[in-house]
């Protein structure tokens, strides 16, 4: 099982930082309409009765408008404390009403190693959750990914790409009470973030992937890159969110 704490500090995935990540984030709609065109594209629609695994999904920013826009969605996370942030929302009358709630099921999956017994129109890993993993892990998370992916389905995933200028160290201000500081190692390729809130230290530590490290992985799974969109990333500098689309041509 892959460690979400960096060693000797909180993690945004337990806790009160579970709770600090989801008001910072839940409202970020960032790759949301990349991930429900996507889902529109599908190559083969025969696939359409079938259920969308989103791996990673934390407290549900991506869950949410997927069952929203009338997707059956399999929400799976490491962490229980962010499953439950996620149960609370789906007992919203607004997500029962709406019927969102009855097209979600919750479930704790370690995206390195899952074996759930079906097959699924689409994998979702969005937010660059795959540069969390060092390259052995998010080779053995893409295999996973596609014995899970019925013939035609797509993984929908998503890197940060971190250009050569971007700086080795800065800091920028989220909110009043949130700073965020990242360091970058461009030669060890490793990138490393730290979330300071309330009083409290939030490290994530993550690897630098380019989209053509992510497509040769796809390759060696049979996945192959159907659609890719680019966006610069709207807070930090010299960081460009990049998601890619990829069909299982089994
Ligand atoms: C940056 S958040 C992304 C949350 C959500 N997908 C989004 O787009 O807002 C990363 C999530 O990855 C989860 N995570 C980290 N390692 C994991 C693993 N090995 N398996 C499953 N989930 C993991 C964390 O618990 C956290 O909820």
């Amino acid at each position: 099982m892959v460690e979400v704490r960096a060693a000797g500090h909180d993690s945004l995935s337990f806790g009160t930082g579970a709770r600090h990540d989801h008001e910072l984030t839940h409202r970020d709609d960032t790759e949301i309409a990349s991930i429900l065109d996507f889902l529109e594209i599908l190559p083969d629609q025969t696939l359409a009765g079938l259920r969308v695994l989103e791996l990673a999904c934390g407290s549900g920013r991506v869950t949410v408008p997927m069952a929203a826009a009338g997707h059956r969605v399999l929400a799976t996370d490491l962490s229980i404390d962010v499953l439950s942030l996620l149960a609370e929302r789906l007992t919203e009358r607004q997500a029962i009403q709406s019927g969102i709630a009855g097209r979600v099921e919750i479930q704790q999956a370690d995206m390195v190693s899952f074996d759930i017994k079906e097959s699924f129109k689409a994998v979702c890993l969005p937010m660059a959750t795959i540069t969390l993993l060092n390259p052995e892990q998010r080779r053995a998370t893409i295999r996973c990914v596609a014995a899970h992916l019925a013939i035609g389905g797509a993984l929908i995933a998503s890197i940060d790409r971190v250009l050569p200028a971007a700086a080795a160290t800065s800091t920028i201000r989220l909110r009043p009470d949130a700073y965020l500081t990242e360091e970058i190692d461009h030669a060890g390729r490793r990138r490393r973030t730290i979330l300071r809130c309330r009083d409290k230290e939030y490290v994530s530590e993550r690897y630098l992937v380019t989209p053509e490290d992510l497509v040769n992985d796809l390759k060696e799974a049979s996945l192959f890159l159907a659609a890719q969109r680019s966006t610069p990333d709207p807070v930090l500098p010299h960081h460009i969110s990049v998601i890619l689309g990829a069909v299982n041509r089994r």
